[in-house]
């Protein structure tokens, strides 16, 4: 089974996968042969730190093992993607892939013959969000009624975190003047607005009032942070989202624990002081990648 985006997964699949993830957690031993003899191949594009460590680790302690390779040091940069996807999937029983292109992904995933995971493209990151949605329910104890705001530019993180809410009956209000070109995604919006847990509005202050998490995520993804050809629109970003920074005048309207996929740019999106206060579970929230994408792994290998 793919996991593409959270938009191709029912409410109960999502629900079962974080129950497992919660048990995975809090009995990992229970879990050192469920993959047992399989091969994961984990394909990035882009940097990491806790996408390729957390899955390299999650299979060594599912007893299986992860080979990770590095795009630029592959021959998929000289062929086809679907052709190289084919054949790495005859080497392995899943893959992890990090592409900048969400239309690229998909290419790897009609080529591959084993599941496909997507470990982060310009329009999804939905591990990331299963991730996040198991802190929210140990934080809080259930989701259900749980309110996410979120603040920042739409893009990836925010789109696969408005999937997993709508399907889990957590309220999601989103607070973000713009889309990031890249990630827009009507078919997802609409889903969100027909589902009656899913609110739009520019008052950070009122909504990071009424919330009980407050995420956010850098307003320039990681290709393009410090790429000079990129340095205008940078500059026109950080000047246009700042009025929605995490800070800590906001944190003084709001009792809403503090979120983050990581990496932060501390002085842009959210402030140093915010980072390193109580209310921040982003240590946390960047642990339990570890234990969601075992229970993906899981799930999408057929354990
Ligand atoms: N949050 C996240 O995916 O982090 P990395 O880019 O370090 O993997
Ligand atoms: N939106 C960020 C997420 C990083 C994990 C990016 O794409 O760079």
């Amino acid at each position: 089974m793919d996991l593409i985006t959270l938009k191709d997964w029912t409410s109960e699949e999502l629900q079962a996968t974080l129950d497992e993830a919660m048990d995975v957690k809090d009995h990992p031993d229970l879990y050192r042969q469920s993959l047992v003899g399989q091969s994961l191949g984990m394909l990035f594009q882009k940097t990491s730190t806790r996408t390729r460590t957390s899955f390299e680790v999650g299979m060594t302690q599912l007893g299986g093992h992860a080979v990770y390779l590095d795009w630029r040091s592959t021959n998929f940069t000289l062929a086809d993607i679907g052709d190289e996807a084919q054949v790495l999937s005859r080497y392995v029983d899943g893959i992890v892939a990090r592409m900048m292109r969400h239309d690229d992904l998909l290419d790897l995933a009609s080529g591959s013959e084993v599941p496909v995971i997507n470990g982060c493209c310009d329009r999804y990151h939905p591990c990331q969000a299963v991730g996040d949605l198991l802190t929210i329910r140990e934080v809080a104890g259930k989701l259900d009624g749980a309110h996410l705001v979120y603040a920042g530019i739409r893009n990836n993180v925010c789109n696969s975190l408005i999937a997993a809410c709508i399907k889990t009956g957590v309220r999601i209000t989103v607070v973000a003047p713009e889309v990031n070109p890249a990630s827009d995604d009507p078919e997802l919006m609409e889903a969100a607005r027909e589902s009656g847990l899913f609110a739009e509005t520019l008052d950070l202050v009122a909504a990071a009032a009424a919330a009980d998490f407050l995420y956010t995520d850098t307003w320039i993804d990681m290709e393009f942070f410090e790429d000079d050809s990129f340095r205008e629109e940078r500059e026109r970003r950080i000047a246009a989202f700042t009025p929605y920074q995490i800070n800590e005048s906001l944190l003084e309207k709001s009792d809403a624990y503090v979120m983050h996929c990581l990496p932060a740019h501390k002085g842009y999106e959210v402030t140093a002081g915010v980072m390193a206060s109580e209310r921040s579970i982003v240590i946390d929230q960047a642990e339990n990648r570890l234990h969601a994408q075992k229970a993906i792994l899981m799930r999408s290998m057929g354990a």
